[in-house]
């Protein structure tokens, strides 16, 4: 079977073109800012602009006609309302156009389930799922994907993204703190909260505003950024290993934009090899938001016999992990 998968619930419009378990093409143009970060207006008018290139140069990069696809998934939450409607009407406008089914999916359940696509070995993992807008440690138990622990405020790459803006580095930041975080040299002591198997950012986000309130030098910036990195990873890595211990799995898979963080990677192979479990880090191409993870897990909930009406896709903005029936693994 062939799907076309299309992503929107945030900064990206993407596209992806699936032929069984071969991901053909996956394209995406992503919105982005000097100075500030996301205006929902603004990045739903970004992702109707790019829409049709983005869907040909998948279609086209793929080698695959667009009457040749049997099926269309797109991503029907949760994110921003604005973003998520531009992908499910371009998703519903090609079903209905050529006569084909369509099946909208949880974003943050395709994360994980791409992970079980690409990465060989990968079979049944806690996911640390760490992006903009989410961080959950999530595993499958008993019918569902179960949220064992979240942030308490806001998502580590929204953090992560508002000290670069206090910082100067631009959106998103995540790739410039870790170039910095490399030239880091002196450990500044932040405020470290985990709650069971919850975190939170937003006493280090006053402490960090505070301490560049009056400007902030190169070396500074370095020095913040790396402290801000050994401090925030230790607390997922803590939680990570807190939920692999609970639940009594062997695996551990990262998936979300800061995912791409190559210090995130390594505290997890670290932890991993000390309790003799498996860290998964998939290629950058399937940790950010992407829509290969979209095609993949529309294919499979459409072979394990879901299918959608029209009426059905309409999109779910607030729709949480837990909420979906994973009748695909029951
Ligand atoms: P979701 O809808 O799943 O919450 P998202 O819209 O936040 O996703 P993603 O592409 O999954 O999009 O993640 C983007 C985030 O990842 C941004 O906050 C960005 O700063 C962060 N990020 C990207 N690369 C890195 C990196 N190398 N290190 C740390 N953070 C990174
Ligand atoms: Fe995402």
């Amino acid at each position: 079977m062939i799907v076309l998968g299309i992503e929107t619930t945030a900064h990206t419009f993407g596209a992806s073109v699936l032929r069984d378990r071969d991901v053909l093409s996956n394209v995406w143009d992503s919105y982005s800012h000097p100075e500030r970060g996301m205006i929902p207006a603004e990045v739903a008018q970004h992702h109707i602009d790019v829409c049709d290139v983005v869907i040909k140069n998948s279609l086209e990069k793929a080698g695959i006609s667009a009457k040749n696809i049997g099926l269309v998934s797109f991503s029907q939450g949760p994110g921003i309302g604005n973003c998520l409607r531009v992908g499910a009407t371009a998703a519903r406008a090609f079903a209905l156009h050529h006569k084909i089914p369509i099946i909208g999916v949880n974003h943050c359940i395709a994360h994980l389930e791409i992970g079980r696509l690409v990465a060989p070995g990968c079979i049944d993992p806690v996911l640390l799922y760490a992006s903009g807008a989410n961080t959950q440690v999530i595993a499958y138990d008993s019918g569902k994907y179960r949220v064992f622990g979240e942030t308490l405020d806001m998502g580590v790459g929204n953090f992560l993204d508002q000290v670069g803006r206090l910082l100067g580095l631009g959106f998103p930041a995540g790739p410039k703190i870790e170039e910095y975080a490399r030239l880091g040299k002196r450990y500044i002591q932040l405020p470290y909260v985990v709650k069971g198997m919850d975190t939170s950012y937003g006493g280090m986000y006053t402490k960090i505003r505070n301490m560049v309130a009056d400007g902030v030098s190169e070396e500074e910036k370095a020095d913040i950024c790396y402290s801000m990195q050994e401090t925030v990873f230790a607390m997922l890595v803590e939680v990570s290993e807190r939920a692999l211990a609970h639940v009594g799995k062997k695996e551990l898979l990262l998936g979300g934009g800061v995912a791409c963080n190559k210090r995130l990677q390594e505290m997890c192979t670290i932890m991993c090899k000390e309790r003799g479990a498996a860290s998964f880090a998939l290629p950058n191409q399937f940790n950010v938001d992407n829509a290969a993870m979209i095609a993949w897990l529309g294919k499979v909930m459409y072979e394990s016999g879901v299918r959608m009406t029209i009426p059905e896709t309409a999109i779910r903005p607030y729709e949480r992990t837990d909420d979906v029936e994973v009748v695909w693994r029951s």
